[in-house]
């Protein structure tokens, strides 16, 4: 009796000095040098984005199978990676974080086979999954089955693409090959100056092009979030970044079958008069339109995403009344707001997140046309204003469009008009729909008159005014009910409530078709 007494406390014994050791990691010196570069470990870092106490670890005692290279005696418990499950504000998501202390976070065989796993899971319990990123690229010991392990990762990427939100937050180094899993996500988030990511790091770039770079340089989070657009996100710290996740959650229904939380709201007084003195009389003075995206939406909601890259346009999560929107918007105080390359990339992919997982879709619109020129020519603005437009046309969620100014030429087809598909277009008294603006349809149409003219520049301003009483207001396009109506910018937040409500069962489906086939 007394021996099966201590045989059952040696077993649990066991169990208990595994789970130990397992938590270590790479061990207590490697967690002190992840400490010493100002990052947290990869289980702290789960503290931080999962809801108390509601982490469960899926695969702890895993090791890898290698031999070479001596690894044949070097094991650490969970190989690299802990994943598993838990909640955030009590919903329920799958995490795998990248442990720097065990091979540098490296990626092995049985490391992906975690990740894959967790990810299978994720797919079929409909649930998002979140990566945390910190690692040395591929178990440079492992060779092949590395780069295996981390194309079925790909492959899992690819397919949840749509099913489910996925989220990165890069932590640390994410180099080579391994970039490609976080670039099929949904949205990215790194921390300022200890995460990098690119594909060929600085010594490559030093031998191939003979450019001197650093790693914050070629790939840190200020390039990314500015520059190349990779980042949607960034943090101050590895805290904030994870706090990023939180909140781009709460905004995300579980799947692409189910709804974003609707958040309990009780209806008031939704007048904003404050709305009213936004937009300024002179149609060339630039403002701010988050001035008019905060001004309506529920107070303190607005989330922005991709908020230093292609600052001509805006894209953000909000609530409107509790419910969960994304927000698309030309910026008058950047470029004018006009759309060029990188503007209609960046409305493009945030349109089609939006879509893919039911969360409906409110546009402001004050747009001058497309940026002129041959570096956006060479760069094939046609072949990129199109993915704003396709992504806007096939767009079947709940779709409504404010003018608060300019729509002109073919940004106002773009910009989710009626004819590709909004169920709403509202106009404030202060829009102008029109090809172009009035002096440049007067300089072309009147040519002849204005050169011929005694005072050509007193027969330009004529017929320029001439032009704008014509089209330089919303009254055209309301005639032929282009714009469903034209309200007052203080009404607009009732408008919306109403609007979404109004559509909050919409059904819409695109014809029978394998997928399509969008200009990339
Ligand atoms: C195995 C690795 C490793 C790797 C780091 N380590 N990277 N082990 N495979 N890829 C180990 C180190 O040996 C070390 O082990 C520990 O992790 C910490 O590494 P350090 O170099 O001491 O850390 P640090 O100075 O912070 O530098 C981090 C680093 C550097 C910049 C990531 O380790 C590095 O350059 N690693 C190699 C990166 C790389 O070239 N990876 C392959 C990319 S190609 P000890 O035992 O000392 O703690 C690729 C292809 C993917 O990934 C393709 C997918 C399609």
């Amino acid at each position: 009796m007394a021996q099966a007494q201590d045989e059952r406390e040696n077993r649990r014994a066991k169990l208990q000095q595994k789970r130990e050791e397992a938590k270590l990691g790479g061990g207590q010196k490697r967690i002190e040098s992840q400490h010493a570069k100002g990052k947290l470990t990869a289980r702290e870092r789960l503290n931080y984005l999962l809801d108390p106490n509601s982490f469960e670890e899926i695969g702890a005692f895993v090791k890898h199978r290698s031999t070479d290279f001596g690894l044949d005696k070097r094991h650490y418990l969970g190989d690299g990676v802990v994943t598993g499950y838990g909640t955030i504000d009590g919903r329920l998501v799958y995490v795998f974080s990248q442990d720097f202390t065990v091979f540098g976070g490296s990626l092995s065989e049985t490391h992906a086979e975690k990740i894959c796993k967790i990810m299978d899971l994720a797919m079929k319990n409909g649930a998002p999954v979140i990566g945390l990123n910190d690692s040395g690229g591929a178990r440079i010991q492992e060779g092949v089955v590395s780069l295996g392990g981390y194309a079925d990762i790909f492959y899992r990427n690819t397919l949840a693409s749509g099913v489910i939100p996925q989220i990165s937050a890069i932590m640390g180094p994410c180099a080579g090959g391994a970039v490609y899993s976080p670039a099929i996500t949904d949205f990215i988030t790194m921390v300022e100056d200890t995460s990098y990511m690119f594909v060929t790091g600085p010594n490559v770039v030093k031998t191939v092009t003979n450019e001197e770079v650093s790693s914050e340089e070629l790939g840190g989070a200020s390039v990314h979030s500015t520059k190349s657009g990779v980042a949607h996100l960034t943090g101050a710290n590895e805290i904030e970044c994870l706090e990023q996740v939180r909140s781009l959650i709460s905004y995300m229904p579980q799947n692409c079958e189910s709804l974003s939380p609707l958040l309990e709201y009780e209806l008031g007084d939704e007048s904003r008069a404050e709305l009213a003195d936004i937009v300024p009389d002179n149609p060339n003075q630039p403002y701010d339109i988050r001035e008019v995206i905060n001004g309506v939406i529920d107070e303190d909601s607005f989330f922005e995403v991709h908020k230093g890259f292609a600052e001509n346009i805006v894209v953000g999560f909000a609530r409107l009344a509790g419910r969960s929107i994304g927000v698309v918007a030309n910026q008058p105080a950047f470029l004018a707001g006009v759309l060029d390359v990188h503007s209609s990339q960046k409305g493009a992919r945030f349109v089609r997140f939006c879509d893919s997982f039911n969360i409906p879709l409110l546009v402001f619109e004050d747009v001058p046309g497309f940026l002129p020129g041959t570096d956006q020519e060479w760069n094939a603005i046609i072949t990129n204003g199109a993915k704003l437009l396709f992504a806007f046309s096939e767009a079947t969620v709940p779709r409504v469009t404010v003018i608060t100014r300019k729509a002109y030429g073919g940004a106002y087809d773009v910009m989710n008009s009626k004819h590709i598909g909004a169920d709403l277009n509202f106009a404030w008294p202060s829009a102008e729909i029109a090809v172009m603006g009035a002096k440049g349809a007067a300089e072309i149409i009147f040519k002849r008159e204005i050169k011929e003219a005694s005072d050509p520049e007193a027969a330009l301003k004529e017929h320029e005014k001439e032009y704008a009483v014509i089209f330089a207001n919303p009254y055209r396009a309301a005639e032929r009910g282009f714009v469903d109506e034209v309200i007052l910018p203080e009404e607009t937040r009732v408008k919306l409530i109403k609007a979404f409500k109004m559509l909050e069962n919409k059904v819409d489906h695109l014809p029978k078709k394998k997928h399509s086939n969008i200009p990339l």
